[in-house]
């Protein structure tokens, strides 16, 4: 496999970084909130084994803790009042390209629970404290669609043409016909092997046609959309351990794809076609036209995930038992983390319980999933990257 010539940068990590305090604040939140006995003794332990390797190995259930509290302080997500219920796959002996895409179909396999979605992360090897990452994945998502540039528009997900053209660079073979919704394979690399693209098991993947249940046309604009949303490109930190293979997923709620995903200029752009459908006037802004057809395609969405069995949330119950979540946290006495703009998106959007509550806390405290740059091949591999770093920079 060849690559483009590019400059070696050094390891995206700071080796000097201490881990210590972080550790500590982390074993003592998570033994004060489980009442667990004996806490000095594994804050001993924690720091010893820093001392002598720079790092330390969470426990499985210290690891299942901090990846729910990781959940929970995640300032933009509307669907934290289920972290407790978030199944953690403990995967941090897998370390190979062949292993890492098994173990990604299990995931895939395990959320997906015949449509009816459960929260699921799995947590591969966590990263060494001088070398960086032992793995990454290179998508976005398990699940997305390619984006094919055309002589003057993009086929498919404007979002992911850089990617799509990045599998291709790798040697992936495209299907022979493009289409709007053609699956997009996933690269992975670790330490040791250079990045590779897999197909993704086509059999795993459960997609929804849409269709709306007044509108027969509707379907015949032939949109789709995947079932689970699984994260794959961030970055979960706990106790001062960087887990940056760590994919999750949660389900969908409707307006992410019925109003960004399906109407956003940069992505599938539907709101004139829909319009038209409808017979509006879209030369008059005051007709309200693009309101009114990103209203149907979420009737759209929802109608049609709900008849194929496939959980979805609805903005308005989301939001109310989102306000639960925040009512929850102050009375466990935790500050609740949010982010008014993310929390707040959707077509009737004043309506929203939560459009009303503005009074958050604006940290990212640790443990929580941080964004990690995109598609990185104009960057060195981790391969390079790691013997870079253990030939002292
Ligand atoms: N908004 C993203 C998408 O449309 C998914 C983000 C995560 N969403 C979730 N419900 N867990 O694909």
């Amino acid at each position: 496999m060849r690559y483009p010539a590019r400059h070696i940068n050094p390891p995206s990590v700071d080796p000097t970084e201490d881990p210590s305090t972080e550790a500590i604040e982390f074993i003592s939140a998570y033994y004060k909130e489980r009442k667990l006995s004996d806490v000095a003794n594994r804050i001993a332990g924690v720091l010893d084994e820093i001392a002598t390797t720079g790092t330390y190995w969470q426990t499985s259930a210290e690891l299942a803790y901090g990846a729910r509290a990781a959940w929970r302080q995640s300032a933009r997500c509307i669907g934290r009042a289920r972290w407790s219920g978030l199944q953690v796959r403990d995967r941090r002996a897998v370390t190979t390209i062949n292993g890492i895409d098994s173990e990604l179909a299990e995931h895939l396999r395990v959320a997906d629970n015949g449509g009816r979605i459960r929260s699921v992360i799995t947590v591969f090897a966590p990263d060494h404290p001088q070398t960086g990452p032992r793995a990454r994945i290179w998508n976005d998502q398990l699940i997305r669609y390619c984006g094919w540039q055309l002589d003057d528009e993009v086929l498919g997900d404007p979002a992911q043409q850089g990617m799509t053209e990045a599998a291709l660079q790798l040697g992936w073979k495209p299907p022979d016909v493009a289409s709007r919704f053609d699956l997009l394979p996933w690269v992975i690399e670790t330490a040791t092997e250079d990045p590779t693209v897999v197909d993704v098991p086509r059999h795993l993947v459960r997609e929804v046609a849409l269709a709306h249940p007044d509108h027969a046309w509707f379907a015949d604009l032939g949109l789709q959309w995947h079932a689970l949303p699984v994260i794959a490109n961030m970055r979960l930190r706990i106790g001062g351990v960087n887990y940056s293979c760590a994919p999750f997923n949660g389900h969908y709620l409707a307006d992410e794809i019925g109003t960004r995903n399906m109407c956003d200029v940069g992505r599938y752009n539907q709101l004139r076609t829909v319009a038209a459908g409808l017979g509006l006037n879209t030369e008059n802004e005051a007709s309200l036209w693009r309101e009114h057809a990103a209203l149907l395609i979420n009737q759209a969405v929802l109608h049609s995930f709900r008849d194929a069995g496939v959980r979805i949330s609805e903005p308005h119950r989301e939001s109310e038992l989102f306000m639960r979540f925040c009512a929850h946290e102050e009375q466990a006495g935790r500050p609740v983390y949010g982010d008014w703009s993310w929390l707040n998106g959707s077509v009737g959007w004043a309506a929203l319980h939560a459009v009303h509550h503005r009074y958050y806390d604006t940290r990212m405290p640790n443990p929580n999933f941080w964004p990690r740059a995109r598609t990185p091949l104009s960057e060195p591999t981790l391969r390079e990257q790691n013997a870079a770093a253990l030939q002292g920079g």
